[in-house]
Parts: C-alpha cells; structure tokens; sequence
C-alpha cells in the first residue's frame, strides 16, 4: 500500500494499539511521546514502529520532527492527533495552570499537529485527518472543564476541516471513546471507576483495540464518503 501514519502519543495507551493496528494493515507508521524514553524504546523494540519524541504543545517542535519523520518515512498520509492529558479538579479548584495545560496539550497539540501536513495532502489529494476526542467532549464531565473543552473542540476542527479538506481528497473525522481500560483511565480514584463501569451499559471498560479497528476504518480508502463525521465508541454510555 506503501501509504505514511503519524500519530502522536502513539507508544502508549490508546495510541500504541492505532499504531500497531495501522502498521498490521500495511502503514508506515511514526509514532510520538512526549517524554517516556523508555517506555518508547521498549514499544521500538517490540514492534520494530519508530518513536520520536517532541512536545505537541509546541508548533516549532511539531514542525520540525514531522519533518523528520517525512525525510524518514515519506510524505505522511494519515494523522492520527491522539495524544493528550488530564488534569482533573472540580471548577472551584482548578488552576489556571490546570486549565493551561491541558489546552495547550489536547486542544493546540491538535493545530500543531495537522497543520503542518496538511499542504502536503492539499498537494497530492489525499489525506485523512482522524482525531481523538472523548465521550466527555460530548456530555461533559465532572472535575473536567478543561479536558470537555478540548474534546469539544476536536468536534468543531474535524467539522471545519471536513468542509475545507474535501475537494482535496481529505477526509476529517473524530473517534468519541467512551471509558477505555488505559492508565488514564486506571488513574481515576477506585471507587469512582466502578461508579462509572456501572454507567456503561455493556458492562465494561472498553479495549484500545477497540478504537484502534474504528481509526482503520477511517483511515482507509472505502471511508472517502465520510467526513466531519463523529464514531461514538462508548458501550452505549451516552448516544447522541
Ligand atoms: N458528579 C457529582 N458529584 C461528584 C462527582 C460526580 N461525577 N464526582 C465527585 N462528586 C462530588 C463528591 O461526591 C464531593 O461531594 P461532597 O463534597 O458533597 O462530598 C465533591 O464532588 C468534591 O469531591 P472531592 O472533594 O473528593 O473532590 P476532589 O478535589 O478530591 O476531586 C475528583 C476528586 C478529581 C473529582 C475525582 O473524583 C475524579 O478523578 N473523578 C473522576 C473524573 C473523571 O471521570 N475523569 C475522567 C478521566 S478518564 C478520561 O478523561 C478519558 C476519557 O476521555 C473518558
């Protein structure tokens, strides 16, 4: 098939299983972290998928190690902007800091990351721009202000990019998952996490594998119809 992938936090969590499912299906696959080296080398070794470390929060570090990676790989195909962090507090609490980060990271990590492929998919008419948003982007969430806002963001960008993108070949969609059994996940206090395994209707936390088959999908030439559209992955937690 010889098309390139880009995505970022792509050696962990989430991101690590669309990393290894685009590269079964045939893509060159780049993946980026921010700061585990060994975390990252460990994914390398195992699944022989390049790593590359910068900061999405930052437009020059994006820049310039996305052209690493075309100078690496080849012209980059698909972008799959994944990475992304929480800093959970109730409003009342939540620090400027806290609200900072977490723009800069989920919401501007978005911009920096698309934007600097996006002349190049404008160029050779092909492209597919996927982007992970969350159920909570989409019914908002307790002690989440900041992430909610990002995640609704998404949902604004993929829409706007959609209506810009498709005379080029470039399609812009966004995966919503619901509860997935992450280390993000992992990091809510207990007893809250069973309150919310008893909110979802299937009965469980979803896998990464799960969302990693929808970004496939997505990414593949029978998804070219689909565009500005939104895949609710969420075992029935919340419909919209
Ligand atoms: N709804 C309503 N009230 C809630 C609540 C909720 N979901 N969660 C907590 N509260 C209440 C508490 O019961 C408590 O009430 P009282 O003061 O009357 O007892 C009050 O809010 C404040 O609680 P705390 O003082 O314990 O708050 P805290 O400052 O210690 O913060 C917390 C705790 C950050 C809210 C913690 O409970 C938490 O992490 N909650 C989970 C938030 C969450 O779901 N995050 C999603 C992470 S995963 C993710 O983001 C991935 C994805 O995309 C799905």
């Amino acid at each position: 098939m010889g098309r390139t992938a880009l995505v970022t936090g792509g050696s962990r969590g989430i991101g690590a299983a669309i990393s290894k499912a685009l590269k079964a299906e045939g893509y060159d696959v780049a993946a980026t972290y921010a700061g585990n080296d060994e975390a990252a080398s460990k994914f390398t070794e195992e699944t022989g998928i390049k790593t590359y470390k910068w900061n999405v929060a930052d437009y020059g570090e994006s820049q310039a190690g996305i052209a690493r990676v075309e100078a690496d790989l080849g012209p980059i195909d698909v972008v799959v902007a994944n990475a992304g962090i929480t800093r959970d507090a109730p409003f009342h609490k939540m620090t400027p800091e806290q609200w900072n980060e977490v723009i800069d990271i989920n919401l501007t990590g978005v911009f920096n990351t698309v934007h600097p492929v996006w002349p190049g998919m404008r160029e050779r008419k092909f492209g597919r721009v996927i982007v992970i948003s969350s159920i909570n982007g989409q019914k908002g969430q307790f002690a989440q202000v900041n992430y909610a806002a990002t995640k609704a963001g998404d949902l604004g960008i993929i829409k706007s990019l959609a209506q810009e993108g498709a005379r080029a070949g470039i399609t812009a969609n966004a995966i919503c998952p619901g509860y997935i059994g992450t280390d993000m996940v992992m990091a809510v206090p207990e007893k809250v996490r069973e309150q919310i395994i008893a909110q979802i209707p299937v009965g469980r936390l979803g896998e990464p594998e799960e969302i990693a088959r929808c970004v496939v999908f997505l990414a593949s030439e029978d998804a070219g119809f689909i565009t500005g559209s939104t895949i609710s992955a969420n075992g029935g937690q919340f419909f919209v």
